[in-house]
């Protein structure tokens, strides 16, 4: 939500600022800039619309200099306007800031600013930011005895930022002191790069590739002062600390689009082995269990574990229903799946022995990380599924478990949830074999689970006919997805995928349930996705797919491969591998994912980039 870059160095700071806003677009791309400070001035460019439409701005009126900073945009207070574009300057332009989060009281310090006689030119919250910014700046001057001290503009920052109410990223530029950039950060995540005289800001280490790969992740209420020749951080409780550098791994960084058109089928077609990657070194042949380095709880602990709460949002939230499929029948563990936003706030009674895992992509959705702290503050361990390594939650975490999926960018999650699923698959295992799984039923498991990545491969196969059908289907306003068990989460999810980035309007259901309110849509253009692998409750699903058929609503059907009885009662049959019930969710995403891709493609939609979503949304 939002992505924020800042560079000083010796190179020219717009390209580097532009590239890195490419790379960070998918945190929000309804408008873009940057603020150059140079000789004596800072430049400021920016536009509505995306990071491409700004540089081509750029091109036509070059920003000289070696400092700057940047902003791509999700709009949260006003309009996606140039004037409401960052970067915002404050006071007379002496301070310049971009900012990623949301500041809560916006309204009164507005107020205050204006009455002391600070002009407002946006609807954003961050004008109000820049202006108090300048403000006790001014202030401090007035204080000091030596007024070029540069100490004065952390000073001013700090006086600001106490005043803040809400969450805040923000990377500040000073007219009067054009060898300084400050960052500070509570609850929108920053990365500091360390290059050779030379340093970077960003939301996410992606920025970075191809400069360093040093770097410093800030925690709440960190603040960092970069010059050309050095960084200093402080806390705003204990003061000065010493930076703790981190070499990032190349994947972190890796973000090429190959020969594919988009990321998200780029993504798709990964999933062979970002699901070997979930599983790699993770399975214990011998014991026919699962291994994990970072839970960081003992067997004991582990052992006493009477309930599991999984928390997270969006397709986060759908692969934690799958999980509470498997650990109950796994581990047989009481499992509840919570949406983050609601989890945060609810009080619901959770026992001494109760878990709870946070799944997350990013491991920076606000609403998740809230939940999380909510339970951590109650003493539970709060453990994270998550994908970005350094991520805030993966580090707030008390430890948890590495998706290592590679960087997901286009904001349809589809690879991250497989992920998602296979690790929920191995922890289920993990804590069965600690309970009432036996080591055969554990070894049977972990040969199916083998087996996956292949089965994956050979379901991606039916890439060209899902082509065909999304021509079909491609102008229907409305759609049904219906499944039952492992297959319901799938349903939501192949839901929601069509949602997010076609803009047709598609409801996910259990089968069963349909009965109860949704089957009033179906008629001739409702088509409804039936997911009817073999398994079960193979036949009772059929029964579910003849009462649409019924009432003449077009079906398309996700089922194993030679079930050709599906060919009678379904409009189109799309065939997946057969395996085991509790691995369908695996394969039977992946058509899924390839339908909403096409018709999104078909209707002309922007895939990787769907309107009005971020694909890591750090505001509440
Ligand atoms: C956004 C993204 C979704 C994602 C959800 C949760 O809405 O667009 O794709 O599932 O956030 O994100 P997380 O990073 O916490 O998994």
């Amino acid at each position: 939500m939002c992505g924020i870059v800042g560079y000083i160095g010796h190179r020219n700071a717009s390209e580097i600022l532009i590239e890195g806003l490419l790379r960070l677009e998918y945190r929000g791309y309804d408008s873009a800039g940057i603020a150059v400070s140079h000789e004596g001035g800072i430049n400021v460019r920016k536009k509505a619309g995306r990071v491409k439409e700004m540089a081509s701005l750029v091109e036509r009126m070059p920003v000289p200099g070696s400092l700057g900073i940047g902003h791509t945009r999700w709009a949260t207070h006003g309009e996606t306007t140039d004037v409401n574009s960052h970067p915002h300057t404050g006071g007379n332009g002496d301070v310049v800031l971009v900012h990623n989060g949301v500041v809560e009281n916006h309204a009164r310090l507005r107020e205050q600013l204006q009455q002391k006689g600070y002009i407002f030119h946006s609807q954003t919250d961050t004008e109000v930011v820049a202006h108090l910014i300048s403000h006790e700046l001014a202030e401090q001057i007035k204080l000091e005895s030596a007024p070029d001290d540069p100490r004065i503009c952390f000073r001013a920052v700090e006086a600001a930022l106490k005043q803040l109410k809400g969450t805040y990223g923000l990377a500040v530029l000073f007219r009067d002191w054009p060898d300084m950039l400050i960052a500070a950060r509570v609850g929108s995540p920053l990365v500091v790069g360390v290059g050779e005289d030379e340093y970077f800001i960003a939301s996410d280490a992606s920025p970075l590739a191809g400069h360093t790969n040093e770097v410093v992740y800030l925690a709440d209420h960190q603040l960092v002062i970069l010059t050309r020749d050095g960084m200093e951080l402080l806390h705003r409780d204990l003061g000065q600390q010493a930076p703790s550098i981190q070499t990032l791994a190349p994947e972190a960084t890796a973000s090429d689009l190959g020969e594919f058109e988009h990321y998200m089928l780029k993504e798709i077609f990964e999933q062979p082995t970002s699901v070997q990657n979930a599983m790699r070194g993770r399975l214990d042949l011998d014991e026919a269990t699962a291994m994990f380095g970072g839970l960081n709880l003992t067997p004991q602990q582990l052992r006493r574990v009477d309930r599991i709460v999984l928390t997270a949002c969006g397709t986060s939230w759908h692969a934690g229903l799958v999980g509470e499929y498997l650990l109950e029948e796994f581990a047989r563990i009481p499992t509840e799946v919570e949406y983050a936003s609601e989890l945060r706030y609810r009080n619901p009674p959770l026992t001494e022995t109760t878990m709870v895992f946070a799944i997350t992509q990013s491991g920076e959705t606000a609403d998740t990380l809230a939940a999380m702290r909510e339970c951590r503050r109650k003493g539970h361990p709060t453990l994270a599924i998550c994908n970005v390594v350094g991520s805030t939650i993966a580090r707030e975490a008390d430890g948890g478990i590495y998706l290592h999926a590679g960087p997901e960018i286009g904001v349809a999650s589809t690879k991250a949830f497989t992920s998602q699923v296979t690790v929920l698959t191995l922890l289920a295992l993990y804590l069965g074999r600690m309970r009432h799984l036996s080591w055969p039923a554990g070894k049977r498991i972990i040969e199916q689970l083998q087996a996956i990545p292949g089965k994956i491969e050979q379901a991606l196969k039916c890439n060209e006919q899902v082509r065909a059908v999304a021509e079909r289907f491609r102008d229907n306003q409305n759609f049904l997805y219906l499944g039952r068990l492992y297959n319901f989460p799938v349903a939501l999810e192949g839901a929601l995928k069509l949602k997010e980035i076609s803009y047709a309007h598609a409801e996910g259901y259990p089968a069963a349930e349909m009965k109860h309110g949704p089957i009033a849509l179906v008629d001739e253009n409702t088509p409804s996705v039936f997911l009817v692998p073999r398994g079960s409750i193979y036949s009772k699903v059929v029964s579910n797919l003849e009462e649409i058929r019924a009432r003449r609503g077009p079906v398309i059907a996700i089922a194993c491969e030679g079930d050709h009885r599906l060919d009678k009662l379904a409009d189109e049959v799309i065939y997946v591998p057969e395996v085991e019930e509790y691995l369908q969710p695996l394969v039977t995403s992946i058509p899924l994912q390839l339908l909403a891709y096409h018709i999104a493609v078909l209707r002309g939609c922007n895939v990787d980039r769907p309107r009005n979503l971020a694909k890591s949304v750090t505001v509440e």
